[in-house]
Parts: structure tokens; sequence; C-alpha cells
């Protein structure tokens, strides 16, 4: 068996220092095999941005084992942890964070291009027509509707071609129907790319998307179950509630 994309082991993570430290991720243990698709639900608050930050070699676990795409993060310096994502993982974000003064392509290619991709612009451009935003590539973040702003951020996380791409809550500024499309998108470049998807979202529509749906709370995995229909990856079994 291949290794999985995903191995968290007894994860804990305590944000903030002194009288405002947060004990966040309180022995965490996730599996999520290479292409699976998971939906992470939960209350605010109940730690599952930060759940993504461990995920994305963003932020550092106090304790507990973390190994993404077969590589272990403890002990990686920070070097090593921003090549490491360069190269494994593609983050979409609730609010695009896109760079205001650069137009859409240049926020595709320069990352490219920062990785040492030889061909960046016209790979970003190729990823944009792959978005549907062929026509838009010269405009601006400020003049681009939301939906299109997100499917510049899912163009400039998909380039890379990570083996796992992480999104929290992508549909949350938008409204239902552009969130359904930018939805859609995702499903269909996580499809046709053979990616691990791991989302995080406040629509149960979306998470019954997934393949798997997680519930987190306070910190620790709550519920954790493939969907009805769904073959498990590594089990071959359908509706089953794994331990948490
Ligand atoms: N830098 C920080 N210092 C201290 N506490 C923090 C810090 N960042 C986050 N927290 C706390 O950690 C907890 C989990 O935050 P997190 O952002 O992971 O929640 P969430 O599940 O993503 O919530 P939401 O659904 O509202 O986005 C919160 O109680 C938050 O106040
Ligand atoms: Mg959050």
């Amino acid at each position: 068996m291949t290794e999985p994309a995903v191995r968290l082991r007894n994860v804990h993570l305590t944000l903030g220092a002194g009288r405002s430290a947060v004990h966040v991720l309180k022995g965490v243990d996730l599996f999520v095999e290479r292409g699976e698709s998971v939906g992470i639900v939960g209350p605010s608050g109940s730690g599952k941005s930060t759940l993504l930050m461990v995920l994305a070699g963003l932020e550092r676990a106090d304790a507990g084992e973390v190994e993404i795409a077969g590589q272990s993060l403890v002990g990686l310096s920070e070097d090593q942890l921003a090549a490491f994502r360069g190269r494994n993982v593609g983050i979409v974000f609730q609010s695009f964070h896109l760079i205001p003064n650069m137009t859409a392509l240049e926020n595709v290619a320069v990352p490219l291009e920062l990785a040492g991709h030889p061909d960046a612009f016209e790979r970003a451009e190729r990823e944009l027509g792959q978005v549907g935003l062929a026509d838009r590539i010269a405009h601006y973040p400020g003049e681009l509707s939301g939906g299109e702003q997100q499917r510049v951020a899912m163009a400039r996380a998909l380039a890379p071609e990570p083996a796992i791409l992480i999104a929290d809550e992508p549909t949350g500024n938008l409204d239902q129907e552009t969130g359904r499309q930018v939805a859609d998108l995702l499903f269909a470049e996580r499809e046709k790319r053979g990616m691990t998807l791991v989302l995080v979202t406040h629509d149960p529509n979306l998470a019954h998307r997934c393949e798997r749906e997680i519930a987190v709370r306070s910190g620790e995995i709550h519920d954790d179950r493939m969907r009805s229909g769904m073959a498990s990856a590594h089990l071959g079994e359908t509706l089953e509630s794994r331990p948490a």
C-alpha cells in the first residue's frame, strides 16, 4: 500500500502565550488516503483552520507526528517547510488572499516563477483557462467578482500540481450559486488530477460532497465517517464509522 496523504498521530498544539494561550488541538489522529476527499466540519473555534494549518506545514505541532505526502514535517526548518509546501500542498482560503497589485496572471505565475518553474507564465495562463478565466488574466483582483477571485486562487493553488489541496471555507464568502460553481470546479479538478482534498466548511451540502466527513469538537476528532455508497479507499467498506 502506498503511504497515506496525511498521517497525524496524537497532535497537540497550543496557540498564543501566557494568559491568551489556547490548547487548540488536543491529541488529533488523522489518516487520509491518497486521492481521498475529506470534509471537516465543526463549531466555530473548534480548531478546524488550525488543523489545516498543521496539515499545510504553516503551523508546527507542539507534540505528535505529522507526516504529509510521505514526508515527516517534524524537525524541518522554515526553508524546508516552505519548499515542502511549494511541492506538495495547494491552499485556498475563504477570503482568497490574492495580491491586490498583481494581475490574475501574475498572482498565479509569480509563485510558480519563485518556485523555479521556467514556463511559469505559460503555465499560469493555462491554469487560468482551466478555471474559465482566459478572458480575465489581465484583471486585478479588485476588478474581479468574488467567484472569479476564488477561481484565480484555485488556479494558483493547482498550478504547481500539488498532491494535496487544502481549502478553508472556500465558498464561505460567496453567494449560494457562485459557491456551488466554485465547488463544482474544485471537485472536477480534484477528480481530473487525482488529488487528495481536505476542506473545511460550515456548509453541510459542501461537506456531503466529500467521500468522508470528519467532525471536530473542541480540538478533537469527534466523528469520522465515510459517506454512504462511497468505498473507503483502504478498507472497501461503506458507512463505516471510525473511532476517533
Ligand atoms: N494565535 C492564536 N492565539 C491564541 N488563540 C488562538 C490563536 N489562533 C486561534 N486561536 C484560538 O484557537 C481556537 C481555534 O481556532 P480556529 O481558527 O482553528 O477555529 P475554527 O474551527 O477554524 O473556527 P471558525 O469556524 O470560526 O473558522 C479558537 O478558540 C481561537 O480563538
Ligand atoms: Mg476557521
